[in-house]
């Protein structure tokens, strides 16, 4: 797909990778539709992209909430005419051991907790990628899906909840790739290592310098380099069903 004019859809476009993906795509001509619960950065976003010289939206919307994401998905498709891409990219992080033995005490890792990052990182996808699809499909302008999953999906310890649902985006991404082909639809996924971005930089320093030794190329990636790889994957008409993984070699 060439980017030139393409409708793109950015949810979590407001800061972080997000953010940067949406820029690097505009740089490439691309319109872009961002998504996010917060207007203010939204908006902030949105400026970013139109220095580039293309027209770009905010919608604020949950994508966790069936509602906000049908309605969202409707006004991008009357604002713009069309829909050629979307990168499933909003998520949270809600880390905890399962159990933990705290003063003699055992703190369990809470169901809110549990069914909130399931809500934003996994539903949250489900619920946009089946809207963006129907209206791919509805106003004939097939097009390409990247869902964002992580390194984390492999299991990683403190994460249950984030590896739980990235490997469900891992599964769904491979599943959806197979399904809307015949659509012309393609879906690939993209599963960073540690990169920096706010949700990275609120890690507790000595966290982050013990994950960072850790990384065969002693750095964490930069959010331009995943920017490259979701250009690669939308610019790439042979590249489906396959989770690109861009973690510096890190292996969980
Ligand atoms: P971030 O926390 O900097 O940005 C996430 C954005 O998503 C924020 O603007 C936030 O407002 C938005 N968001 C959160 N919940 C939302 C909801 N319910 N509806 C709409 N928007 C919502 O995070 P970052 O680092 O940019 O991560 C982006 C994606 O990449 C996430 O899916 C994350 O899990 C994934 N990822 C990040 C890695 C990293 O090292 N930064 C590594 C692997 C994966």
């Amino acid at each position: 797909m060439n980017l030139q004019d393409k409708v793109i859809i950015v949810t979590g476009g407001g800061q972080g990778l997000g953010r940067v993906m949406a820029e690097h795509l505009a740089s490439k001509g691309a319109r872009l539709a961002l998504l996010d619960l917060d207007l203010e950065k939204l908006d902030a976003a949105v400026s970013a992209c139109t220095a580039h010289g293309i027209d770009a939206r905010a919608y604020p919307c949950n994508v966790a909430d069936e509602i906000q994401v049908i309605d969202a998905m409707t006004s991008i498709a009357r604002d713009f005419g069309a829909i050629h891409g979307l990168i499933n990219n909003a998520g949270i992080l809600r880390d905890g051991f399962l159990l933990r033995m705290q003063n003699e005490t055992l703190a369990k890792m809470s169901l809110n907790d549990w069914r909130s990052v399931i809500d934003v990182n996994l539903t949250g996808g489900f619920l946009c990628t089946r809207e963006a699809a129907a209206k791919m499909v509805e106003l004939k302008t097939p097009g390409t899906i990247i869902n964002i999953s992580s390194i984390s999906r492999a299991g990683n310890i403190g994460q249950s909840n984030y590896s739980a649902a990235k490997a469900g985006v891992a599964a769904a991404t491979v599943t959806w790739s197979k399904e809307l082909a015949r659509y012309g639809i393609r879906v690939a996924g993209i599963a960073p290592g540690f990169i920096e971005t706010e949700m990275t930089l609120g890690m507790k320093p000595e966290a982050l310098e013990r994950v960072t030794a850790g990384i065969p190329l002693k750095r964490m990636g930069r959010a331009d380099e995943i920017a490259h790889a979701a250009a690669f994957i939308f610019e790439n008409d042979y590249y489906d069903g396959r989770i690109l993984e861009l973690d510096g070699g890190l292996r969980m």
